[in-house]
């Protein structure tokens, strides 16, 4: 897959942010605590919501994609996803915690690292262990098994977001009181708690740093929206900015890009928060900001290559501090070769804001890097061509179509 990006576009009028990537495929996973049919709606068409649907298939669940909906019903059956499907998405490994407290066993490949780092799980079995769980590694694969999980007090080193998500899950149905401590604040979190609630879970503290969970013996159905995407919200914004642009971008809870907006207000573009939309435009010069990655509510690890890519045209130098992945640069050497001027020393990124980028051939390395260059080619002087731009595609619904219908001209290549 490629794409070729027309330069110097303007981004002006509407568009409608998709449901939340990150929201939705721990809530898929969570359907595994009941056998009764849970419905999702408002799901975006992506490829990681096919991958888990498909792997949650394989493990018995009866599950139906239509358009936009997942209906997914039945008892899980097996306790081992398959390689080849696990293997595809880091996500999958949030299966452990509810194959856990549903059938007492958990058999998965250990996940890789993939381009933006190691990203070990040793929170996850961190959380396992102290819920009662016995865990052996065999041959790559991860076995955790249990003859009853009980309630436990568990302090996450780090708020690891995968970590509290999969613990919070495993408890939801053992014995007794659990809590989780120093555990991740962002959004998705929150959601997930509240649809584990929606289902007859007892969760309380979602979206603090304490949560306590009361294992409860048996989960109902449930219909439920998860929460707007807080990322593409950002990525969308960050492009109308770059691009000098003016429009209004619906979907979004403005809450939950605060960073964002703080970070664009102070580089000299306008944003209006309103109840369901943020307005965007940019009627300056960019000026030069600095950015240090944290943990929600800061400023997110999923807009730092974005943002780089709208600081390489900025009115002076700044500075991107990446504090939660080791190795999240892997787009500063495609965006130098459309002339950004960026020094990296370790975590450290110094950007040269330079008065213009050209077009050129660059590759997408993950999700979000392939985001920041269809954002650099964009603004760029010339055509840009997007390979492996089916990253991309992994994680933003019709990025394509959206763009365009804000005036980009983007071609999909298959
Ligand atoms: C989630 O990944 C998101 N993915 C990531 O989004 C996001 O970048 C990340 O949170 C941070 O916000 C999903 O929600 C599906 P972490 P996750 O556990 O859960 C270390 C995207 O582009 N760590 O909070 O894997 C880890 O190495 C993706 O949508 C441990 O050391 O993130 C990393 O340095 C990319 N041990 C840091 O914590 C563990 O057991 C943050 O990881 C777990 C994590």
């Amino acid at each position: 897959m490629k794409m070729v990006i027309k330069g110097k576009s303007t981004l002006k009028g509407k568009i409608e942010v998709s449901s939340s990537k990150n929201a939705i495929l721990p809530i898929l996973a969570a359907s595994i605590l009941t056998d009764d049919v849970v419905e999702i709606d408002r799901v975006p068409k992506i490829n990681d919501v096919t991958v888990i649907g498909t792997l949650l298939g394989e493990l018995g669940k009866q599950t139906s994609i239509l358009d936009r909906k997942i209906v997914m019903g039945g008892k899980v059956l097996s306790h081992h996803p398959p390689y080849d499907l696990a293997r595809q998405i880091r996500a999958s490994v949030l299966v452990m915690g509810p194959l856990l407290a549903r059938l007492g066993t958990v058999r998965v490949a250990l996940p890789g690292g993939c381009a933006i780092g190691s990203r070990p799980i040793d929170l996850h079995l961190k959380g396992f262990h102290a819920l009662g769980a016995e865990i052996n590694l065999r041959s790559g694969d991860l076995i955790a098994n249990t003859n009853g999980l009980r309630g436990a007090h568990v302090y996450l080193d780090y708020p690891s977001v995968g970590a509290t998500e999969n613990i919070m899950m495993a408890a939801a149905m053992a014995e007794g009181i659990s809590y989780i401590e120093n555990a991740a604040l962002e959004p998705e979190i929150a959601d997930l708690a509240n649809f584990i609630n929606c289902m007859g879970g007892k969760v309380s503290g979602a979206g603090t740093n304490v949560i306590r969970i009361e294992g409860v013996k048996e989960f109902k159905g449930v219909n439920y929206t998860p929460i707007p995407d807080r990322i593409e919200a950002g990525t969308l914004m960050v492009a109308v900015a770059a691009t000098k642009g003016e429009a209004i971008i619906n979907n979004v809870i403005p809450e939950h890009v605060k960073a964002i907006t703080a970070k664009l207000t102070e580089s000299g573009t306008e944003v209006v928060e309103n109840k369901h939309n943020v307005e965007v435009r940019r009627l300056s010069k960019i000026n030069p900001v600095y950015i240090k990655t944290l943990p929600y509510p800061g400023f997110p690890t999923d807009m730092q290559p974005q943002f780089m890519a709208y600081l390489s045209c900025a009115n002076g130098s700044s500075i991107i501090s990446e504090s939660v992945f080791e190795n999240r640069f892997m787009h500063v050497q495609d965006l130098s070769r459309m002339g950004a001027d960026i020094k990296t020393e370790g975590k450290i990124a110094i950007i040269k804001g330079m008065r213009k980028l050209t077009g050129a051939q660059v590759k997408a390395s993950d999700l979000r890097a392939g985001a920041a260059l269809i954002i650099a080619g964009l603004s760029a002087q010339g055509d840009t061509v997007l390979l492996d731009s089916h990253h991309v595609d992994r994680g933003y619904e019709d990025i394509t179509g959206k763009l365009n219908a804000m005036s980009a001209q983007i071609q999909s290549i298959p």
